[in-house]
């Protein structure tokens, strides 16, 4: 099963997902890396990982839809079966909601249905969590409809919320639950052991 990656920005977690596919934990294979932003170290860490790197924005693809084609259009072109989102901060175009449609999944670092939505990204999800009292936060990967964070539920973990937390301490304990989340559900994915919601 071939992947691509769509990240707007630092590409932590997609490293994650390329170090784990270079350990023999990942069955199943990145291909393809796309990102709305030319400067991110998402396309570097891609470059160096040998895949194909691309820079798709409406800077490069002006005008209506011409960026919706141009991703369903690498999507197919180089074989991907699974996009996977990975702190891409754009929305998709329905040209590829509708080719891709139940082969797309996010990673989002809350429980969903709480504190998704328009706006709830980085550090507002922890600082949200912190406000609210809650005592335990993680991380949800889900199907990607044509709403933010609305499509069913595919996997979650969950972490505690200590006393002594800060946004910035909560979101370090999250990030590294997420990613190992993410890697066994691609990997069980890959392996069969899981199949998507339909
Ligand atoms: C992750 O926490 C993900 O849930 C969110 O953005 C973060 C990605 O960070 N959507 P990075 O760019 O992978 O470092």
């Amino acid at each position: 099963m071939h992947i691509a990656v769509l990240a707007s920005h630092f590409g932590s977690t997609l490293q994650a997902l390329l170090d784990a596919h270079h350990a023999g934990r990942l069955a199943v294979t990145p291909r393809l890396v796309i990102s709305n932003n030319s400067g991110s170290e998402a396309l570097k860490r891609a470059e160096r990982a040998g895949l194909v790197a691309l820079h798709l924005s409406s800077a490069t693809h002006p005008g209506p839809g011409a960026l919706d084609r141009a991703i369903v259009a690498a999507l197919e072109a180089h074989g991907i079966d699974l996009v996977v989102l990975a702190g891409y901060m754009k929305k998709l175009g329905q040209g590829v909601l509708e080719r891709y449609s139940g082969r797309i999944l996010n990673t989002h670092p809350a429980l969903l249905p709480k504190l998704g939505g328009k706006g709830m990204y980085g550090n507002r999800v922890h600082e949200a969590v912190l406000a609210a009292g809650e005592r335990e936060s993680g991380a949800t990967i889900h199907l990607v409809d044509s709403d933010y964070d609305t499509g069913a539920v595919v996997a979650q973990v969950r972490v505690p919320v200590l006393p002594s937390d800060d946004a910035e301490a909560l979101a370090e304990r999250v990030k590294q639950a997420e990613k190992q989340l993410l890697i066994e559900t691609l990997d069980a994915l890959g392996r069969g052991e899981l199949t998507l919601p339909s």
